[in-house]
């Protein structure tokens, strides 16, 4: 699509983004396909000093993998072990980290100095562009409030440069750091405006399309609906689950100069948080992705802690969900918490996904019952660290989960990996077991201001 084709498509009357509809959210259940095996422990953990969750690849405008003097990157928000781990977002840091083969990984130091904007940093994208580092991130938190809070904007770190030799990669400042975008109240929705029980305005994903060459910055975010929208049938309670997959483009390619677009994909009276949404793009498909959880889904729907996916034939497209319901990835029925916060990158003619190790053990109603246990329960059941990457076999509209790999395993397209006939899909595949009506404690938590992301 064209600059003024979307241009065009946005101002037409009547048009509206894409929808990710109840009816078909109502088909999500587990199938052998979809599910994941279950996660041992590693035998090696590279960062046992930190809890790891969500996690980024240093990459190139083409979404290739990039390497700095033969090292590949990652990046992942970090606090230190000793923390309660559901108290982790509260402190959240980026660090990176560097492999010259994909299985071993070396260092763990802050990215940024200490003047990276808000009171924490949440998850990014990162883009290496012909030597030039654009490190985006969620600036979570006023940094000029004293108390903790949720605020949201989206941010970048550039001007800084990542100097490699053979003992490893540094990080080398002095960084700028810029708000790009902040919600516009219109096809973006302010705290303000925010009746849901989580608030979203987040997580940057650099995309450069490869059909049209357009560049643009993903994000998650809310949708306005006011209760008189007439939205969801007029029910409010379904209008405060009001998830979408935001959009900014750049017109120029700077990377550094965004505007913002309507959202790609609307997911209002079906689910609060569409997460760190992203695009792999293959045979002039564009598969969209995000990650989301078993509670966030609206009133009447189920759903799990999980990977979705839609695929449509541009970026702007009309998104069908993958799988009939969206749901690519769940975790087993027996651990429905074992692995969050997903990420596809593509392989050969295969797309990888990477996500971090959850909460193993532990198969209470929600992530909330996980703040019922002692904090020694906390603590050795959080894994914190990089989850098996999963090998995800995608054709049309259709995926299917059909090997794994190890932990913190992140191949290039260089390597050979191993034939996958062996891959047997785990039984435990029941839809009902695991699953059990969304509790309503996390919007009272919210409304009585005791937010804090306790269980997660
Ligand atoms: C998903 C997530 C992200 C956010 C981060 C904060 O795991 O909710 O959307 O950036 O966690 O820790």
């Amino acid at each position: 699509m064209t600059e003024n084709d979307a241009g065009a498509r946005r101002d037409a009357e009547g048009w509206r983004p894409p929808r990710w509809t109840r009816s078909q959210a109502a088909r999500i259940e587990r199938t052998p396909e979809t599910v994941a095996p279950v996660i041992e422990p590693p035998a090696e953990d590279p960062a046992a000093d930190l809890h790891i969750w969500d996690t980024w690849l240093l990459r190139d405008r083409h979404g290739e993998i990039a390497e700095v003097d033969g090292w590949r990157v990652l990046f992942s928000l970090t606090a230190p072990e000793e923390l309660l781990p559901g108290k982790r977002h509260d402190v959240a840091e980026i660090r990176f980290f560097y492999s010259r083969n994909g299985t071993e990984w070396h260092g763990g130091e802050p990215v940024f100095d200490a003047d990276a904007l808000g009171q924490r940093q949440w998850a990014g994208s990162a883009l290496y562009d012909d030597g030039d580092l654009y490190l985006y991130y969620t600036a979570a938190g006023d940094e000029s409030a004293e108390e903790l809070n949720y605020n949201q904007r989206i941010a970048v770190g550039h001007g800084g440069r990542f100097a490699a030799d053979d003992d490893g990669v540094r990080s080398e400042g002095p960084w700028t750091h810029e708000v790009l975008l902040e919600p516009d109240g219109e096809w973006y929705e302010s705290e303000d405006q925010s009746r849901g029980m989580i608030y979203t305005f987040r997580d940057p994903w650099f995309f450069e399309d490869p059909n049209t060459g357009e560049t643009t910055l993903l994000f998650e975010a809310n949708t306005p609906v006011p209760t008189d929208s007439g939205r969801c049938g007029g029910d409010e309670a379904q209008q405060e689950f009001n998830g979408s997959v935001g959009v900014a483009a750049s017109r120029s390619g700077d990377p550094l100069d965004w505007e913002l677009e309507p959202p790609l994909l609307d997911g209002v009276c079906v689910n609060q948080e569409l997460e760190r949404p992203h695009v792999v793009a293959r045979d002039d498909r564009y598969y969209l992705f995000f990650s989301s959880h078993m509670h966030t889904f609206a009133p009447g729907l189920r759903g799990f802690d999980g990977l979705y996916g839609f695929v449509a034939d541009s970026l702007r497209g009309e998104y069908e969900p993958l799988n009939g319901s969206g749901l690519v990835v769940a975790n087993p029925a027996g651990v429905p918490f074992q692995a969050y916060s997903w990420m596809a990158f593509p392989y050969r003619d295969e797309v990888l996904v990477q996500s971090f190790y959850n909460y193993r053990e532990f198969a209470g109603e929600s992530l909330d019952g996980i703040a019922d246990l002692s904090e020694a329960e906390q603590r050795r059941r959080f894994g914190g660290t990089l989850s098996p990457t999963l090998r995800l076999d995608v054709g049309d509209d259709r995926t299917r989960i059909h090997g794994t790999l190890a932990h913190w395993h992140i191949p290039t397209a260089r390597e050979e990996l191993p034939a996958t006939d062996g891959y047997r899909p785990p039984d435990d595949v029941d839809p009902d077991e695991g699953y059990v009506d969304r509790p309503d404690t996390r919007m009272d938590r919210h409304r009585t201001g005791r937010y804090p992301r306790n269980g997660y």
